[in-house]
Protein backbone atom coordinates (compact mmCIF):
# COMPACT_ATOMS: atom_id res chain seq x y z
CA UNK A 1 0.00 0.00 0.00
CA UNK A 2 1.38 3.62 -1.01
CA UNK A 3 2.16 6.34 1.40
CA UNK A 4 -0.11 9.07 1.13
CA UNK A 5 1.42 12.01 1.39
CA UNK A 6 -0.39 15.57 1.55
CA UNK A 7 1.34 19.11 1.40
CA UNK A 8 -1.07 22.02 3.25
CA UNK A 9 -1.61 24.94 4.60
CA UNK A 10 -4.02 27.54 4.67
CA UNK A 11 -1.79 30.07 3.55
CA UNK A 12 -1.45 30.89 -0.42
CA UNK A 13 2.11 31.10 -2.75
CA UNK A 14 4.15 29.37 -0.11
CA UNK A 15 5.39 26.31 -2.15
CA UNK A 16 2.74 23.47 -1.10
CA UNK A 17 3.03 22.60 -5.06
CA UNK A 18 6.59 23.12 -5.89
CA UNK A 19 7.36 20.89 -2.70
CA UNK A 20 4.56 18.84 -3.42
CA UNK A 21 6.31 18.10 -7.23
CA UNK A 22 9.57 18.30 -6.26
CA UNK A 23 9.46 15.43 -3.36
CA UNK A 24 7.20 13.62 -6.13
CA UNK A 25 9.85 13.91 -8.95
CA UNK A 26 12.80 13.07 -6.51
CA UNK A 27 11.25 9.93 -5.20
CA UNK A 28 10.29 8.93 -9.07
CA UNK A 29 13.71 9.41 -10.41
CA UNK A 30 15.32 7.69 -7.38
CA UNK A 31 13.38 4.45 -8.47
CA UNK A 32 9.57 4.72 -6.31
CA UNK A 33 6.65 4.95 -8.07
CA UNK A 34 4.35 7.80 -7.46
CA UNK A 35 1.27 9.25 -8.34
CA UNK A 36 0.44 12.99 -7.84
CA UNK A 37 -3.35 14.07 -7.04
CA UNK A 38 -4.21 17.50 -7.61
CA UNK A 39 -6.33 18.66 -5.10
CA UNK A 40 -6.36 22.09 -6.17
CA UNK A 41 -8.79 23.99 -8.92
CA UNK A 42 -6.16 25.84 -9.99
CA UNK A 43 -4.26 23.18 -11.26
CA UNK A 44 -0.93 23.64 -11.16
CA UNK A 45 0.30 20.24 -10.96
CA UNK A 46 -0.58 19.93 -14.92
CA UNK A 47 1.06 23.30 -15.63
CA UNK A 48 4.26 22.26 -13.55
CA UNK A 49 4.63 19.25 -16.24
CA UNK A 50 4.02 21.43 -19.06
CA UNK A 51 0.10 20.33 -19.38
CA UNK A 52 -3.09 22.24 -19.74
CA UNK A 53 -5.24 21.50 -16.76
CA UNK A 54 -7.79 22.24 -19.31
CA UNK A 55 -7.60 19.60 -22.20
CA UNK A 56 -8.55 17.01 -19.36
CA UNK A 57 -12.15 15.71 -19.85
CA UNK A 58 -11.65 13.26 -16.88
CA UNK A 59 -10.12 14.91 -13.52
CA UNK A 60 -9.91 14.51 -9.73
CA UNK A 61 -13.85 16.09 -10.06
CA UNK A 62 -15.06 13.07 -11.72
CA UNK A 63 -13.74 10.61 -9.52
CA UNK A 64 -14.76 12.15 -6.22
CA UNK A 65 -18.01 12.93 -7.51
CA UNK A 66 -19.25 10.07 -9.69
CA UNK A 67 -19.16 6.51 -7.32
CA UNK A 68 -18.42 4.26 -9.81
CA UNK A 69 -14.95 3.54 -10.71
CA UNK A 70 -15.82 3.96 -14.93
CA UNK A 71 -13.65 6.93 -14.84
CA UNK A 72 -10.46 6.00 -12.96
CA UNK A 73 -8.21 4.67 -15.86
CA UNK A 74 -9.02 7.88 -17.86
CA UNK A 75 -8.18 10.18 -14.80
CA UNK A 76 -4.84 9.03 -14.40
CA UNK A 77 -2.45 10.15 -16.28
CA UNK A 78 1.46 8.58 -17.07
CA UNK A 79 4.20 11.41 -16.99
CA UNK A 80 7.10 9.09 -16.94
CA UNK A 81 7.29 5.37 -16.13
CA UNK A 82 7.36 6.05 -12.18
CA UNK A 83 4.93 9.47 -12.37
CA UNK A 84 1.32 9.40 -12.85
CA UNK A 85 -0.89 12.19 -11.88
CA UNK A 86 -4.79 12.57 -11.44
CA UNK A 87 -4.85 16.20 -12.44
CA UNK A 88 -7.28 18.81 -11.51
CA UNK A 89 -9.06 22.15 -12.79
CA UNK A 90 -11.59 24.80 -12.59
CA UNK A 91 -14.51 22.23 -12.18
CA UNK A 92 -12.92 21.40 -8.78
CA UNK A 93 -14.20 24.79 -7.56
CA UNK A 94 -18.07 23.42 -8.07
CA UNK A 95 -16.63 20.07 -5.50
CA UNK A 96 -18.22 21.85 -2.54
CA UNK A 97 -21.64 23.09 -3.95
CA UNK A 98 -21.99 19.74 -5.70
CA UNK A 99 -21.43 17.25 -2.73
CA UNK A 100 -23.40 19.47 0.38
CA UNK A 101 -26.36 19.93 -1.99
CA UNK A 102 -26.70 16.45 -2.45
CA UNK A 103 -26.61 14.83 0.58
CA UNK A 104 -28.64 12.07 -0.03
CA UNK A 105 -26.15 10.66 -2.77
CA UNK A 106 -22.94 11.83 -0.73
CA UNK A 107 -23.64 10.99 2.88
CA UNK A 108 -20.00 10.21 3.49
CA UNK A 109 -18.88 13.53 1.95
CA UNK A 110 -15.45 13.63 4.19
CA UNK A 111 -14.17 10.17 2.22
CA UNK A 112 -14.99 10.92 -0.89
CA UNK A 113 -11.06 10.82 -1.57
CA UNK A 114 -10.18 8.15 0.26
CA UNK A 115 -12.58 5.92 -1.51
CA UNK A 116 -10.52 6.68 -4.79
CA UNK A 117 -7.03 6.06 -3.50
CA UNK A 118 -8.24 3.09 -2.01
CA UNK A 119 -8.66 1.77 -5.55
CA UNK A 120 -4.85 2.78 -6.66
CA UNK A 121 -3.08 2.38 -3.41
CA UNK A 122 -1.30 -1.13 -4.38
CA UNK A 123 -0.20 0.80 -7.40
CA UNK A 124 2.22 3.08 -5.90
CA UNK A 125 4.87 3.61 -3.71
CA UNK A 126 3.66 7.04 -2.56
CA UNK A 127 0.68 9.09 -3.35
CA UNK A 128 1.63 13.00 -3.22
CA UNK A 129 -1.46 15.26 -2.66
CA UNK A 130 -1.17 18.84 -3.41
CA UNK A 131 -4.00 21.08 -1.67
CA UNK A 132 -5.29 24.49 -2.17
CA UNK A 133 -4.74 27.02 0.34
CA UNK A 134 -7.91 26.55 2.30
CA UNK A 135 -9.31 24.56 4.66
CA UNK A 136 -12.86 23.39 3.28
CA UNK A 137 -14.13 20.10 2.14
CA UNK A 138 -11.31 19.02 0.01
CA UNK A 139 -9.13 19.51 2.98
CA UNK A 140 -11.48 17.45 4.71
CA UNK A 141 -10.82 14.74 2.63
CA UNK A 142 -7.33 14.92 2.24
CA UNK A 143 -6.75 14.85 5.92
CA UNK A 144 -9.00 12.27 6.48
CA UNK A 145 -6.62 9.99 4.09
CA UNK A 146 -3.62 11.18 4.65
CA UNK A 147 -0.95 9.44 6.54
CA UNK A 148 1.60 12.52 6.19
CA UNK A 149 1.36 16.09 6.05
CA UNK A 150 4.22 18.61 5.28
CA UNK A 151 3.84 22.38 6.20
CA UNK A 152 5.53 24.62 4.32
CA UNK A 153 5.72 27.88 6.30
CA UNK A 154 6.66 31.62 4.80
CA UNK A 155 8.26 33.22 7.97
CA UNK A 156 6.20 36.44 7.16
CA UNK A 157 3.53 38.61 9.61
CA UNK A 158 0.68 36.29 9.34
CA UNK A 159 2.55 32.94 8.97
CA UNK A 160 2.63 31.90 12.88
CA UNK A 161 -0.93 32.55 12.91
CA UNK A 162 -1.63 30.42 9.68
CA UNK A 163 0.29 27.61 11.43
CA UNK A 164 -1.21 27.17 14.77
CA UNK A 165 -4.64 27.30 12.87
CA UNK A 166 -3.14 24.05 10.38
CA UNK A 167 -1.94 22.41 12.92
CA UNK A 168 -5.22 22.61 15.07
CA UNK A 169 -7.35 22.09 12.11
CA UNK A 170 -5.17 17.90 11.15
CA UNK A 171 -5.32 17.60 14.69
CA UNK A 172 -9.10 17.02 14.80
CA UNK A 173 -8.76 14.55 12.55
CA UNK A 174 -6.64 11.93 14.25
CA UNK A 175 -9.71 11.07 15.66
CA UNK A 176 -11.04 9.33 12.27
CA UNK A 177 -7.68 8.85 10.73
CA UNK A 178 -5.52 7.27 13.18
CA UNK A 179 -2.24 7.08 10.93
CA UNK A 180 -2.44 10.63 9.98
CA UNK A 181 1.07 12.84 11.40
CA UNK A 182 2.39 16.07 10.60
CA UNK A 183 5.98 15.07 9.60
CA UNK A 184 8.04 18.32 8.76
CA UNK A 185 7.25 21.97 8.77
CA UNK A 186 9.80 23.60 6.37
CA UNK A 187 10.65 27.08 5.86
CA UNK A 188 10.01 28.51 2.27
CA UNK A 189 11.05 31.74 0.43
CA UNK A 190 13.00 32.50 3.46
CA UNK A 191 15.45 35.38 3.18
CA UNK A 192 18.66 35.79 5.28
CA UNK A 193 17.14 39.30 7.11
CA UNK A 194 16.48 39.63 10.99
CA UNK A 195 12.95 39.56 10.57
CA UNK A 196 12.73 35.87 9.00
CA UNK A 197 15.29 34.31 11.36
CA UNK A 198 13.20 35.69 14.04
CA UNK A 199 9.83 34.48 12.57
CA UNK A 200 11.51 30.74 12.16
CA UNK A 201 12.81 30.79 15.68
CA UNK A 202 9.12 31.48 16.67
CA UNK A 203 7.87 28.97 14.43
CA UNK A 204 10.67 26.54 15.61
CA UNK A 205 9.47 26.89 19.46
CA UNK A 206 6.21 26.26 18.62
CA UNK A 207 6.54 22.92 16.55
CA UNK A 208 8.84 21.50 19.54
CA UNK A 209 5.93 22.64 22.16
CA UNK A 210 3.50 20.84 20.10
CA UNK A 211 6.08 17.74 19.34
CA UNK A 212 6.24 18.36 15.59
CA UNK A 213 9.58 17.93 13.44
CA UNK A 214 10.42 20.89 12.33
CA UNK A 215 13.28 20.28 8.83
CA UNK A 216 16.49 21.21 8.79
CA UNK A 217 16.50 22.40 5.09
CA UNK A 218 15.40 25.75 3.91
CA UNK A 219 14.10 26.91 0.95
CA UNK A 220 15.40 30.43 -0.02
CA UNK A 221 13.39 33.31 -1.92
CA UNK A 222 14.39 33.56 -5.60
CA UNK A 223 12.75 34.48 -8.31
CA UNK A 224 15.03 32.20 -10.64
CA UNK A 225 12.77 29.09 -9.31
CA UNK A 226 9.76 29.99 -11.23
CA UNK A 227 11.14 31.30 -13.85
CA UNK A 228 12.76 28.05 -14.56
CA UNK A 229 9.95 25.46 -13.60
CA UNK A 230 8.39 27.32 -16.25
CA UNK A 231 11.24 26.56 -19.07
CA UNK A 232 11.78 23.15 -17.86
CA UNK A 233 8.04 21.95 -17.96
CA UNK A 234 8.97 19.49 -15.76
CA UNK A 235 10.19 19.56 -11.41
CA UNK A 236 14.00 20.21 -11.30
CA UNK A 237 14.31 17.08 -8.96
CA UNK A 238 13.88 15.14 -12.18
CA UNK A 239 16.12 16.01 -14.46
CA UNK A 240 18.99 13.55 -14.36
CA UNK A 241 22.49 15.37 -15.26
CA UNK A 242 21.56 18.98 -13.90
CA UNK A 243 23.61 22.12 -14.79
CA UNK A 244 25.78 23.59 -12.30
CA UNK A 245 23.06 26.50 -12.27
CA UNK A 246 20.25 23.65 -11.82
CA UNK A 247 22.21 21.45 -9.35
CA UNK A 248 21.54 23.51 -6.14
CA UNK A 249 18.04 23.54 -6.73
CA UNK A 250 17.86 19.99 -7.22
CA UNK A 251 19.94 18.94 -4.14
CA UNK A 252 17.72 20.88 -1.64
CA UNK A 253 14.83 18.77 -2.65
CA UNK A 254 16.60 15.72 -2.59
CA UNK A 255 17.90 16.57 0.78
CA UNK A 256 14.49 17.43 1.86
CA UNK A 257 13.22 13.81 0.71
CA UNK A 258 16.69 12.33 2.74
CA UNK A 259 15.36 14.01 5.48
CA UNK A 260 11.43 12.52 5.58
CA UNK A 261 13.56 9.45 5.23
CA UNK A 262 11.46 8.21 2.13
CA UNK A 263 14.07 6.36 0.56
CA UNK A 264 14.71 3.93 3.41
N1 LIG B 1 12.38 29.37 -3.93
C1 LIG B 1 11.45 30.22 -4.38
N2 LIG B 1 11.52 31.53 -4.10
C2 LIG B 1 10.58 32.40 -4.56
N3 LIG B 1 9.52 32.06 -5.30
C3 LIG B 1 9.39 30.77 -5.60
C4 LIG B 1 10.35 29.77 -5.17
N4 LIG B 1 9.94 28.57 -5.60
C5 LIG B 1 8.82 28.79 -6.27
N5 LIG B 1 8.47 30.09 -6.30
C6 LIG B 1 7.28 30.72 -6.90
O1 LIG B 1 6.33 31.04 -5.90
C7 LIG B 1 5.01 30.95 -6.40
C8 LIG B 1 4.16 30.10 -5.48
O2 LIG B 1 4.66 28.79 -5.46
P1 LIG B 1 3.68 27.54 -5.38
O3 LIG B 1 2.72 27.58 -6.50
O4 LIG B 1 4.52 26.32 -5.24
O5 LIG B 1 2.93 27.86 -3.99
P2 LIG B 1 1.58 27.25 -3.45
O6 LIG B 1 1.64 27.29 -1.97
O7 LIG B 1 1.31 25.95 -4.09
O8 LIG B 1 0.52 28.33 -3.98
P3 LIG B 1 -1.09 28.21 -3.94
O9 LIG B 1 -1.49 28.47 -2.53
O10 LIG B 1 -1.56 29.26 -4.90
O11 LIG B 1 -1.42 26.81 -4.38
C9 LIG B 1 5.14 30.35 -7.80
O12 LIG B 1 5.04 31.39 -8.74
C10 LIG B 1 6.53 29.77 -7.82
O13 LIG B 1 7.12 29.72 -9.09
MG1 LIG C 1 -0.37 25.28 -5.15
Amino acid sequence: MAKIVAFSTNKGGVLKTSLAINVAGSLATQGKKILIIDMDNQGNIATSFGQDPDQYETTIYDLLTDLTDKHLSDAIVTITPNLDIIAANDDLAYLEIDILTDAKKYPDCFNLLNRVIKRVSDDYDFIIIDTPPAMGLVAANVFNVADDVIIPLQPEQYAFRSLVKTVGAIEKFKATNKSLQIVDVVPTKVRNTNMHHAYIDAAKNYTKSMDIPFSSIMIRDTVKYGEMTARLGMPVTMIEHPSKILSPYKDVFDSLVKELGYLD
